[in-house]
């Protein structure tokens, strides 16, 4: 299995970023988990890039979820909203095929942006009929160094969470591809 995780943070010690790596060390080898790290290199969106050949960035992103069994997206809250760069991601799949249908759930890295996270669960529920928002997992992780992040995710009660994480999350996209 196959599964595209995106952090909403293009920050270098970003927390979510630092959660989706955590996701993927804790899958088992069946579950491969990678990340999408080339954000940032998408355009503004306009439907008038939306043309047969889009810019490279936009065509290997488009790709990237097509070919991915599921995505997972973490997320900081900017401005009590989604940040600009995965609104702007998310806005170049609405009208392509590549997210119908996809099996997608949430992390979070801070105890805070409930705001986001309302406004991001609307949004998955509208691009693919498969967003589970019951399939969530949140961590503590706001502002904490790279080193109190580890310490954090290496608790006993962090990595029964993110076991159970992949888990769910694993048995969703088995059973959707069942479905199809
Ligand atoms: C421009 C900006 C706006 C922010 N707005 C909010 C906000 O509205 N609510 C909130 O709880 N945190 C807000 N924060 C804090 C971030 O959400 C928080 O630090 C988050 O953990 C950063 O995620 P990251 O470590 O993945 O980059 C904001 C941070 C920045 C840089």
């Amino acid at each position: 299995m196959k599964v595209l995780a995106i952090s909403g943070s293009l920050r270098s010690d970003s927390t979510n970023t630092a959660l989706l790596e955590a996701i993927s060390r804790a899958a088992p080898e069946s579950v491969e988990i990678r990340l999408f790290r080339e954000m940032g290199d998408l355009p503004i969106f306009s439907p008038d890039l939306e043309t047969p050949q889009p810019p490279d960035s936009v065509r290997r992103f488009i790709e990237a979820v097509d070919c991915a069994d599921g995505l997972i997206i973490s997320s900081p809250e900017y401005a009590r909203a989604i940040p600009g760069g995965l609104k702007n991601a998310i806005d170049w799949l609405v009208s392509g095929e590549a997210v119908i249908g996809k099996p997608i759930a949430l992390a979070h890295a801070s105890h805070r942006g409930d705001d986001m996270l309302a406004s991001l669960r609307a949004v998955l529920g509208t691009v693919s009929s498969r967003f589970n928002a019951d399939i969530f997992l949140r961590r503590p992780l706001m502002a904490k160094s790279p080193g109190e992040i580890e310490a954090e995710l290496s608790r006993p009660q962090s990595v029964e969470a993110l076991r159970d994480f992949v888990e769910r999350f694993s048995a969703f996209v088995e059973s959707s591809q069942g479905e199809m």
